[in-house]
């Protein structure tokens, strides 16, 4: 039996669990615990990002990304199936006091073009539209299938929210597997983006956390929200080890889950009755439809 409905349900490898046995610890409250300094840093140089911050999981890293780039009453332009629009429970609205714009991509592939983001966008509309306050982008885009969001496209869209002032955050919960499809790297994927959250428990193969990226003023501020939510953990060293590992050894293999994707894929569409499109299936989701078997 493969469970293949998420990749969220993998499970940690012998090596992450002899890593996690043996983590050096401390109070991270504190600063102190040494294993997820290490990841910090490593996820920091690997990303080309001024500092980053070890969260529970993807949902927190995102919504204080929210938080700390808005003021309430402000609203978020996002993909109408974005994860933070669609999963994350109204955070939007409940941490933040925020409004989410959500915008149709126009080909599907849940990647926004800037004239579609620039449509939905308020800018100097004092008295009538609650101002945008946030760019949010997905790569991979869990919800389209898994596409992938190119550097180029990514840099574009960056360029122009910033003339405006605008900051963009990147949902990068499987940024992995862009850099992976597309032989890119995730610096380069996410290089203007203000901040980036990505998973370590999904594809990666650890068994919780995500990371929070940016600058160093914001990662400081980021902690104090992440204490305030409920998600300052304290001997977390034994996480991180296991976070340590998906980072450095998971991405090298991840190009096999993309193969095995795709036989699954084709092999589905031999099946009469199930409909499936080929050509959207670029990562490690394979979305289909039974209703005709
Ligand atoms: C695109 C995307 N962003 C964020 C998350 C949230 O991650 P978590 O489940 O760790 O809160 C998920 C989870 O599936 C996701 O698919």
């Amino acid at each position: 039996m493969i469970d293949l409905r998420s990749d969220t349900v993998t499970k940690p490898t012998a090596q992450m669990r002899s890593a996690m046995a043996e983590a050096e610890v401390g109070d991270d409250v504190y600063g102190e615990d040494p294993t997820v300094n290490r990841l910090q840093e490593r996820a920091a140089e690997i990303f080309a990002k001024e500092a980053a911050l070890f969260v529970p999981t993807g949902s927190m890293g995102n919504q204080i990304a929210v938080k700390l780039h808005t003021k309430p009453g402000q609203e978020v332009v996002i993909e109408e199936r974005g994860h933070i629009f669609n999963y994350e429970m109204g955070a939007p609205a409940a941490v933040s006091g925020v409004t989410v714009r959500p915008v149709k991509s126009g080909d599907g592939s849940g990647m926004l073009t800037w004239d579609e983001i620039a449509s939905a966008l308020h800018i100097d509309q004092p008295y009538y539209s609650s101002p945008t306050g946030l760019i949010c982008l997905e790569n991979t885009h869990n919800f389209a299938g898994g596409s992938v969001m190119s550097a180029e496209h990514c840099a574009e869209i960056c360029e122009n929210a910033h003339k405006l002032g605008l900051p963009v955050h990147m949902d990068g919960a499987r940024i992995f597997n862009a850099a992976a499809a597309l032989n890119q790297s995730v610096a380069d994927l996410t290089k203007h983006c203000d901040s980036v959250q990505f998973c370590l428990s999904k594809g990666l193969g650890a068994p919780a956390g995500s990371m929070l990226l940016g600058s160093k003023d914001y990662i400081l501020e980021s902690r104090s929200w992440r204490k305030r939510l409920g998600g300052g953990m304290r001997q977390v060293g034994i996480l991180a080890a296991a976070g340590l590992i998906a980072l450095e050894e998971s991405p090298k293999r991840l190009h096999e889950d993309h193969e095995n994707a795709r036989k699954l894929a084709e092999g589905l569409a031999n099946i009469p009755g199930v409909s499936i499109d080929l050509e959207k299936v670029a990562t490690n989701i394979v979305i289909f439809d039974i209703s005709g078997t």
